[in-house]
């Protein structure tokens, strides 16, 4: 099998919920097998588009890569970095957005939701994220982009000004696929299941935090939304049991036949007991994990310094051949 190259990142803004594990963070642990080469980063810059506190964005920073260590990333394997620490990324996006038209911009959905969500702070930033993204994944010359459903258009954008930009300029740049798991690509809220879970939700049992204490966990589920009719299945429309099935699913590595037949003949109280325990059971080893990661503040700042080299140096090669093709070297 020929050897991939991943990259994903991921906002340090908040707490990651159980989507952002089942739908992303899940899936970068095991895609580090196979003799696949990745890299993945705290996207800092990202997370800039919205206002924030400047020392919480510094120390919710320095927890989402603990928290990524604890998930299972191998810093020994895979280099893990803080986007703003690899100064090519920015410089990248520049040369990329010369080459992005306002119109595939204009057609993402997330600057669409984020614009009505933020109406006092449509900044430009947010506008050409999806720029910095492309220039995320294609420095590091990524062929798979493990990423949730909602990033699947970014990574497509990501794709169209690749081929663009070899069609302009010759052979640059790989064209990066998206990498989505089996199940929970769209993990959606408990309170709201027709909406993806969020962590800047604004009722907190809408969504499982991967902090959140066992007790927590059990409550959130036992409050969560399903509907009416009579026996548990995995059908249209019924998007709360849906949900709940399939978080079932991610976390027991069950298929659907095999999660509906467990619940046969059983009420909701149960399926959401059964849910509740498999989260729990999933979560709490990283909860452990990552509370002594962050505590060994030397390690971290080691894997960080020794992620963002490794990554600097691979990016550079990108950066000097693009700006030698597009004639500013
Ligand atoms: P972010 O920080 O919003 O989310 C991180 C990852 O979690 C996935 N995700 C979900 N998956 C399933 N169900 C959900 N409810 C759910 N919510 C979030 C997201 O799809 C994502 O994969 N722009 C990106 C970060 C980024 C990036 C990149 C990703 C920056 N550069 C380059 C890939 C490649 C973001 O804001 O993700």
């Amino acid at each position: 099998m020929d050897k991939n190259i991943i990259l994903s990142g991921i906002k340090p803004t908040g707490i990651p919920t159980l989507g952002n594990y089942i739908g992303a963070l899940r899936n970068w642990n095991l895609m580090q097998q196979d003799g696949n080469y990745c890299y993945y980063m705290v996207a800092d810059l990202h997370a800039l588009t919205v206002r924030n506190d400047p020392d919480e964005l510094r120390s919710q920073t320095r927890s989402m890569a603990a928290l990524l260590i604890a998930c299972g990333i191998d810093p020994e394997r895979s280099p893990l970095f803080i986007q703003s620490h690899v100064h090519q990324h920015a410089e990248l996006s520049w040369v990329l957005g010369c080459t992005t038209y306002m119109g595939e911009l204009n057609r993402m959905t997330q600057f669409k939701d984020k614009a009505a969500k933020h109406a006092d702070n449509i900044n430009a930033g947010l506008f050409t994220y999806p720029v910095l993204m492309a220039a995320d994944i294609l420095v590091y010359g990524a062929n798979q982009v493990p990423v949730g459903d909602d990033q699947k258009q970014h990574v497509e954008l990501a794709r169209n000004i690749a081929i663009r930009f070899n069609n302009a300029f010759g052979e640059t740049f790989v064209v990066p696929e998206p990498v989505m798991p089996k199940f929970g690509a769209r993990i959606m809220g408990l309170q709201d299941p027709e909406h993806k879970m969020s962590k800047t939700d604004t009722n907190p049992n809408s969504y499982i935090s991967m902090l959140d204490e066992p007790a927590a966990i059990t409550k959130k589920f036992k409050k969560a939304v399903t509907d009416c009719e009579p026996t548990i299945a995995y059908a249209e429309g019924r998007h709360g049991c849906n949900n709940l099935l399939t978080i079932y699913c991610a976390c027991t590595g069950k298929t659907m036949d095999e999660a509906v037949k467990d619940f046969e003949g059983c009420g909701y109280g149960r399926l959401k007991t059964c849910v509740a325990d498999a989260v729990i059971a999933e979560l709490e080893p990283v909860q452990n994990e990552y509370r002594r990661i962050l505590s060994d503040r030397e390690y971290l700042d080691g894997v960080l310094k020794k992620g963002a080299d490794t990554a600097s140096e691979r990016a550079q090669k990108t950066l000097d051949l693009v700006f030698e093709r597009v004639g500013i070297r």
